[in-house]
């Protein structure tokens, strides 16, 4: 194998082999300059469905279509030399039979060059995550809140703040983690059963929404830099962008009005003849 750069990726199994370690800090981007920002900093970088609502907009990731995920996902790849990029298998794209999934993943992977994919759900998923491991595509598994499950959900609302409702979650956990997922999102649970779901699966577990007890965390880049306009009680705003990019856009408009921008220390000088 000739060694392309100096730099190493992590890996699926880096990232397996962190269990129970240093908290694993992932983080969506959908652009390569976040992206290369985000390489700085994390370990995996997600390509998620959620570029959906953030980039174009949607109600839900329902209508994300594989094409969408390519380009983003090629766009990341080329922006981040280190972090695992994982990307999202969109709704539609997978659930219908392992050989879909197979077919739809292998697509992802060799489109964009990403090293590892994401797909929602528990014990209905684990043949599938089997399939797909066993040849050849590593799986980060999703468990919990499903968002692209919104339309039999009826709503985002968190889950297993009942102990009646922590079996199904546990097993979905461990169907996945038996089926062979390097790793799994545990969105929107209540503390306690993330505090046991970690304790209970041997793989990596990262929360969104599911308490510092998980062995990583997930945000949506946009929603911690304070872009996005409604963000969901567990996210923190680490930035507030939105009024700095506000500003700056309408500073703009103002002296492109004025006719002060574009200056002399912005207009190519002819050649001295
Ligand atoms: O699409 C996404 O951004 C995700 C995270 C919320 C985990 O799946």
């Amino acid at each position: 194998m000739s060694v392309q750069s100096d730099i190493r990726r992590l890996t699926a199994p880096d990232i397996r082999a962190r269990k129970g370690g240093e908290p694993i800090v992932v983080l969506t981007s959908y652009h390569a300059h976040t992206a290369a920002l985000a390489d700085k900093h994390c370990d995996v970088i997600l390509v998620g469905d959620s570029l959906g609502m953030v980039m174009h907009g949607l109600e839900s990731t329902v209508p994300v279509t594989i094409e969408m995920m390519v380009l983003q996902g090629h766009a990341v790849m080329r922006g981040s030399k280190r972090a695992l990029v994982v990307i999202d298998l969109p709704f539609g794209s997978y659930e219908a039979s392992k050989e879909q999934a197979f077919m739809t993943a292998a697509q992802v992977l060799k489109q964009t060059g990403c090293g590892a994919v994401k797909l929602e759900g528990g014990r209905r998923m684990a043949d599938t995550i089997r399939f797909l491991s066993e040849r050849g595509i590593p799986v980060m598994a999703h468990v919990g809140l499903t968002p692209q499950a919104i339309n039999v959900l009826g709503s985002f609302r968190a889950q297993g703040r009942e102990e009646a409702d922590w079996a199904a979650i546990e097993d979905d956990a461990l169907a996945v983690t038996e089926a062979g997922a390097f790793s799994v999102v545990i969105e929107a649970v209540a503390e306690p059963l993330a505090r046991k779901l970690t304790e209970r699966v041997p793989i990596p577990t990262i929360g969104i929404g599911a308490s510092a007890a998980c062995d990583g965390q997930v945000l949506v880049m946009e929603d911690m830099l304070g872009l996005s306009p409604r963000v969901p009680k567990f996210v923190k705003r680490y930035g507030d962008l939105g009024p700095g990019i506000d500003k700056a856009i309408a500073d703009y408009a103002r002296e492109v009005r004025a006719r002060t921008f574009p200056g002399p220390e912005h207009v190519y000088p002819m050649k001295k003849k």
